[in-house]
């Protein structure tokens, strides 16, 4: 298959959507691309330029300004940043906390999507994200939308970290940043009118691989 061809993943927070993609990518030989990854970078810069997460001109100035550099690595996109790899500084608490206003702003937005555009050119893509199928790539030949119950997702992502919060505080700052990502202005968390559905609540990993593989499986064919 040439090169340039689209999965988008959407879905809240902590819907699986990370684990489900890669594994996608990996079954299909395709890049694993994470766009929050990306957001999260953009914030990563602004927390370590002494920058105000909500002030939106001194942000978009600053955004502006970046140099990314992106590459292909095991199977994903990775970037360099201002000639840094932001590696494990994207999941502290901080940047959890800064990248909402961050990606809500209109300039941060473009910025950024434009970057996971060019990303095509390095292959074919598995994206997940908010808006990689409303925005991003409408016109993308896949596009799922990932849920799961706002409880399954707060034990997903309070095992995940490592900062000793309580799952009911993990929960509470998943649902702060679910809410700031649907009510944007810009490209907020929706789902894309052609984007299959998938509850992964109760489902396992894997199963949700196989719903997805097969979907991609069946419209390959048809
Ligand atoms: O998926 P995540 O938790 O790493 O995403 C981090 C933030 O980036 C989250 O607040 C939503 C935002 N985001 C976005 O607005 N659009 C995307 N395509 C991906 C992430």
């Amino acid at each position: 298959m040439e090169k340039g061809n689209v999965i988008a993943i959407d879905g809240p927070s902590a819907s699986g959507k990370s684990t489900v993609a890669r594994k996608v990518a990996a079954a299909l030989d395709w890049l694993y691309v994470d766009s929050g990854a990306v957001y999260r970078a953009v914030a990563w810069r602004v927390i370590q330029n002494e920058i105000d997460p909500s002030d939106q001109d001194a942000v978009a100035t600053h955004a502006r300004e970046i140099q990314a550099n992106f590459f292909v690595e095991s199977g994903a996109v990775l970037f360099e940043m201002a000639g840094e790899r932001p590696g494990e500084a994207l999941r502290r608490e901080a940047v959890n906390r800064a990248v909402s206003p961050v990606a809500a702003n209109p300039v941060v937005r473009e910025i950024v999507t434009d970057w996971l555009r060019g990303m095509r050119e390095l292959g074919n893509l598995v994206m997940e994200g908010r808006d990689i199928g409303s925005v991003v790539f409408p016109e993308a030949a896949f596009k799922f939308y990932l849920d799961a119950s706002p409880e399954e997702r707060a034990r997903r992502r309070h095992a995940e970290t490592q900062e000793g919060l309580s799952v009911d505080a993990v929960g509470a700052s998943l649902q702060l940043r679910d809410q700031i990502d649907s009510r944007r202005m810009t490209a907020p968390l929706t789902v894309a009118k052609d984007a299959d559905i998938v509850d992964s609540t109760g489902m396992t990993i894997d199963d949700v691989v196989a719903v997805i593989l097969e979907r991609v499986r069946l419209a390959r064919e048809t």
